[in-house]
């Protein structure tokens, strides 16, 4: 994998140059340790027993043998356990109740966590919790997800579930071309590197917990909810995290491991199995898409429409929104967006790398592919003329929108000029050979953050602040950050993330940390720089200077911010046996100011492989009998493994962002969006035939 990075005409400083992780050494020599891995004397561990039933309710639990076993301190379920506070709200609105264990006798979903088994060592717990025996009264359950179900319904939760203007009949019915086609998309899962862990104690009434999340305030707040603490009496800490991209907030483990810790008065332990987290760390839905395009004979859009369905668990409302491209993407006379889910008896949906975007761009960007061939116009040229001047469905101007630089540059560098457009004519041995691209687009947010900084005797400087590094390289990208707006270099800046004790922080999510670190980064900055201009003499605690962005972010005008992208795949099918082998991919993006183009770099490559994967592989297939999966593992569920990948090139043109400090845009997400949707129109390109559901598995393909 190479890339050759466009360099803006950027001032000297670290902020644009490739810098390693700072923690690099650490990772790499086993010193960093991970949320299972800290020692601590009476450490008590926990092992979740969930349930094997789809639905119904809980009819005994039958501990006394269990408890009767070598090294077993407890067993906590809803007959026993502390009682919890569930009604609040979260930083992000009402959390998913899952995490609210042993509260009532209710199985809402296979995999539901109905007991906790605490023991001496890991072992004993499992084995003891593997002879525990649970009996239910079953109830029949439904989990069939269908473009028809009577009970679908909409919320309006940070955005509005549906979104019209024009009348869609009539412009549908006076286009040259229509494009009216049904998308699907898998249930898909996260299955980052590291499994959830969290070792919890109590002292004096506090909570104390080691954890791997997104975000230690976040999590700080929702265990101060359930168990009515003030936050303040919770110290949650984060400081490595093998992966996560949306499951890892407040899950069933860290509260069990917080109760056991409580009711044994001792540190408590709970790891989660990779089985475990295919049912209690969240997902991403399946979704049914329908999307219906009408254009001008010279591609201008009369009609877009694009509805999307997905469902949920009976416990927690989650709305995957994938129509939300399109209320970016495109405008049309007549516009229309609805997202809209069904409750199912199947576990919680979540969110995971580019909620919506992900497999929203797959069926508007295959849909754009499919109008392009009706018109027979360039899928290139279809979307440049039309991109639009303004948000479709705000009215908004867009804060930069340079997807037509995308587009350009990634034609160049991709080799698109003189494409045949016609499929099914390239052949090089059994191999058919073809061509695709696709836009992409995701949102440019920021949350409010504290950062803390310290100018030490010594000349260096210290950053706290409450950050999470789920592999992204945050923590240098913020080292260089701060190194520039405290003139120094990185090597006098230590940054210290990962506790909530540093002061609330946005998570790492939505492609927004960064973002609102660096904010928060560049305020304290100033200010102490200011200070040290007034009286540069340090004294030997060190000068010290806190920021709050809240209301600094109040500020930003209103526009539509986001990140673009280009994105182009090329693919060998060999229709004999299907299979499908991608054999270059190219992303160009404008995602703002890039920090630090080496871990940027491995961050949109990163999100390609995903698309791939997610394009080729990755398949959650439930058993309709039983309600779980057939594979929750990682034999089951494929993911692209090196084999699969090939030559990834991700690059960038230059787009800072005129009203950040630093320019960022977030750069999290939008490496996914689109790519699966340009390996399948380069599908499309090799064999004449549409590929609308997700993977495409050689079955499909033969
Ligand atoms: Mo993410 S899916 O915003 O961690």
């Amino acid at each position: 994998m190479t890339t050759t990075t466009l360099r803006p005409a950027a001032a000297a400083g670290a902020v644009g140059t490739a810098h390693p992780r700072v923690e690099g050494l650490e990772k790499v020599t086993g010193a960093a340790r991970y949320a299972a891995e800290f020692p601590l004397p009476g450490l008590a561990h926990g092992w979740l027993v969930v349930s094997r039933v789809a639905r119904g309710r809980i009819r005994s639990i039958e501990t006394g043998p269990v408890l009767a076993m070598p090294g077993v301190l407890a067993v906590l379920h809803h007959g026993n356990a502390p009682r919890l506070n569930t009604d609040f709200e979260g930083l992000f609105g009402r959390p998913d109740q899952t995490a609210a264990v042993f509260q009532h006798d209710r199985v809402p979903h296979a995999g539901w966590p109905v007991a906790l088994v605490v023991a001496e060592t890991p072992e004993q717990a499992r084995e003891a919790a593997e002879s525990l025996t649970v009996t239910y009264d079953e109830e029949p359950h439904d989990i069939a997800l269908t473009a028809d179900r009577p009970d679908a319904c909409t919320v309006d939760d940070h955005m509005p579930g549906v979104t019209e203007k024009g009348d869609l009949e009539a412009e549908l019915a006076a286009s040259a071309a229509v494009v009216d086609a049904e998308y699907t998309t898998p249930e898909e899962h996260h299955a980052m590197m590291e499994p959830h862990a969290a070792t919890a104690r109590w002292e004096d009434g506090r909570l104390d917990l080691l954890d791997s999340n997104q975000g230690t305030t976040w999590v700080q707040r929702e265990l101060a909810g359930l168990f009515a603490l003030d936050p303040a009496d919770i110290r949650v800490r984060s400081e490595h995290i093998g992966g996560g991209f949306g499951s890892k907030g407040l899950r069933a483990h860290q509260v069990a491991a917080a109760m056991a810790a409580r009711v044994l008065d001792r540190p408590v332990r709970v790891v989660l199995t990779r089985r475990q987290m295919f049912s209690l760390t969240g997902h991403r839905s399946p979704t049914v898409q329908r999307v219906r395009l009408g254009a001008d004979a010279d591609g201008r859009l009369r009609a877009l429409e694009h509805r999307s369905l997905n469902r949920t668990s009976t416990v927690h409302e989650f709305l995957e929104p994938a129509a939300i491209p399109a209320r970016v993407m495109y405008d049309a006379d007549a516009h229309r967006t609805a997202m809209e889910m069904v409750r199912l008896d199947l576990p919680s949906p979540t969110w995971m790398r580019a909620p919506g975007e992900a497999p929203g761009s797959f069926a508007l960007e295959s849909a754009l592919d499919e109008l392009a061939e009706k018109l027979g116009l360039d899928p290139i040229e279809l979307r440049l003329r039309n991109d639009p001047e303004r948000g479709p469905v705000s009215g908004l101007p867009f804060a930069g929108r340079n997807l037509a630089a995308c587009f350009r540059e990634g034609a160049r560098r991709f080799g698109w000029a003189g494409r045949d457009p016609r499929p099914g004519v390239r052949r090089e041995g059994r191999w058919l050979l073809g061509t695709g691209t696709a836009a992409a687009s995701f949102g440019a947010g920021a949350g409010p953050s504290t950062a803390t900084l310290t100018a030490e005797p010594d000349g260096t400087f210290t950053v706290r602040i409450a950050a999470a590094d789920i592999g992204t390289g945050a923590r240098t990208a913020l080292t260089l950050v701060a190194a520039d707006a405290l003139k120094t270099t990185p090597d006098r800046v230590r940054v210290r993330i990962g506790d909530s004790a540093f002061g609330p922080a946005m998570i790492a999510g939505g492609s927004t940390g960064t973002r609102s670190w660096s904010w928060a980064v560049m305020a304290a900055a100033e200010e102490l720089r200011e200070r040290l201009a007034l009286a540069p003499d340090i004294p030997a605690e060190g000068i010290t200077v806190r920021a709050d962005t809240t209301e600094a972010l109040g500020t930003l005008s209103q526009k539509e911010r986001h990140s673009f992208g280009a994105q182009f795949a090329e693919v060998a099918v060999d229709p004999a046996t299907g299979e499908v082998r991608v054999r270059r991919m190219l992303g160009i993006f404008a995602a703002g100011r890039i920090v630090n183009p080496l871990t940027a770099r491995s961050q949109l490559v990163g999100g390609m492989t995903w698309g791939l994967s997610m394009a080729l592989h990755e398949e959650g297939v439930r058993d309709r009998a039983f309600g779980g999966l057939y594979g929750g593992d990682l034999a089951g569920y494929h993911i692209a493994s090196h084999a699969d990948v090939p030559a990834i090139e991700a690059d960038w043109v230059d787009d800072p962002d005129p009203e950040d400090p630093v320019g960022i845009k977030g750069i999290g997400e939008i490496g996914i969006v689109g790519a699966a949707a340009a390996v399948a129109n380069a599908v499309w390109h090799a064999t004449g035939v549409r590929h609308r559901h997700l993977p495409i598995r050689p079955d499909r393909v033969i």
